[in-house]
């Protein structure tokens, strides 16, 4: 074998390719009834767009960005997200002056050079969307009510949903310095990666998966509370509207997320069914990212969601077996002319959206008709000289075995 897939990309064969649009089908319906609209941006971007609005110092952005040059030495990447790009769509169409509120959606590959394992892909999928113009706490809730509708519609109901609130640029700051004063007491004993962290993103070594840093941190002062009023107001009516709808949820004041332009909400959805790669979906506010990219002043707040997580998730639960339709009729064919006539047939059931199919490699009957099982075809139906002489045949079910006679001018799929 000369050519091969990435490391930590994946072929999505035939075989699984009816799990992909289902839940493509799915999350599409949801969509709609929570009235987003899909938009599609390109695979590739300034690189700036990403540095700025994911923060250089964040993992995505200092390791793990597909970035190169193309031909006219401009720096492009290949999208580790889909926020920035629809923020940037959303700017450069003017978006914003059609409707006081957009709310979209995209589904489509994402970009990051991590290390593979189970759940992680250099090349992955993701569903999200963004809702901009909106400081509503409404909305916070909507876009984390959307992907559990999602799940729920899917047949998962084991997931939980973490809530967190990292303020703002008026409450952060403060908080900030008086978290990292508490680090830098224990600076010596955090992880090398933690300790990068502190003096920039203290936020994040409270995030840490390192059990010595986690155990270090376990009592230091958490963001949410040390909001500002505004902030506070914010995260108690997400919480109430929560509550009203009786949804269930749980505080984590640690969580951080490993994107920089949060703002108030943050959340992410994990399953214990998925191993250390356990999240599902995560996403949140995120008020000065618009402006921050070029835009007027615009709230916004969104989410993404893996796809091949969630189809992991899925086929532990046994819910996974979907299956393209097969062919309602195959011909099987005995000589010349009539694979020329089944073929011609098959043309005129297609046009009338049935599903048929032929014999392209001349085979005999019998390998014929093992291809029409293998295929799980419903009908089959044997032409040869003297079908074609009488204009009559068998429609043969291939479930019961049992046949009727039809004629060929005319061929009825009994229902
Ligand atoms: P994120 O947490 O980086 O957020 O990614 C969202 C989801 O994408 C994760 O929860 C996970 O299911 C999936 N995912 C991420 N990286 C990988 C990977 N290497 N392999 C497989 N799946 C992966 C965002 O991307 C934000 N744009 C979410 C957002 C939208 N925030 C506001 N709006």
């Amino acid at each position: 074998m000369k050519f091969r897939t990435i490391k930590g990309t994946k072929d999505i064969l035939p075989d699984e390719i009816a799990g992909w649009q289902h839940v493509e089908s799915v999350v599409r319906r949801v969509m709609h009834d929570f009235n987003y609209r899909e938009i599609r941006t390109p695979a590739f971007e300034q690189t700036g767009l990403f540095a700025r609005s994911i923060g250089e110092l964040t993992d995505i952005v200092s390791k793990e960005m597909y970035t190169f040059l193309d031909r006219s030495e401009e720096s492009l990447t290949l999208r580790p997200e889909g926020t920035a790009a629809a923020l940037r769509a959303y700017i450069q169409n003017n978006l914003g002056e059609q409707s006081p509120l957009t709310k979209v959606y995209y589904i489509g590959p994402m970009f990051r050079q991590e290390r593979p394992q189970a759940g992680r892909l250099r090349q992955f999928h993701q569903f999200g969307a963004e809702a901009l113009g909106a400081s509503s706490p409404l909305l916070d809730v909507e876009m984390m009510a959307l992907p559990l509708e999602i799940y729920k519609q899917l047949g998962i109901d084991h997931y939980s949903l973490k809530i967190n609130s990292v303020g703002c640029e008026k409450c952060r700051p403060a908080y900030k310095k008086l978290l990292q004063t508490e680090l830098r007491k224990v600076f010596s004993q955090l992880s090398p990666d933690s300790q990068v962290r502190v003096g920039q993103n203290p936020l994040r070594v409270l995030d840490s998966k390192n059990e010595k840093d986690r155990e270090l941190t376990n009592n230091m002062p958490l963001m949410y509370k040390h909001l500002c009023e505004e902030c506070t107001l914010h995260f108690a009516s997400v919480r109430s509207i929560f509550d009203a709808l009786t949804i269930s949820y749980e505080v984590d004041g640690r969580l951080v997320r490993g994107l920089d332009y949060y703002t108030k909400t943050a959340f992410e959805i994990t399953s214990t069914a998925l191993g250390s790669q356990d999240a599902l979906a995560g996403g949140g506010r995120y008020d000065l990212l618009v402006e921050e990219l070029g835009g007027k002043s615009t709230p916004g707040v969104g989410f993404a969601a893996g796809i091949e997580r969630l189809l992991m998730v899925l086929s532990q639960l046994g819910k996974s077996d979907q299956k393209q339709a097969p062919p309602v009729i195959y011909f099987v064919g005995l000589d010349e002319p009539a694979h020329i006539w089944t073929f011609l047939k098959a043309t005129e059931l297609r046009q009338k959206g049935i599903c048929a199919e032929v014999d392209y490699l001349g085979r005999s009957v019998k390998s014929q008709m093992r291809e029409a099982n293998r295929q799980q075809a419903h009908y089959v139906i044997v032409v040869g000289e003297q079908e074609l002489k009488t204009k009559a045949a068998k429609l043969k079910n291939m479930l019961s075995g049992e046949e009727i006679s039809i004629s060929l001018d005319d061929i009825k799929i009994p229902t």
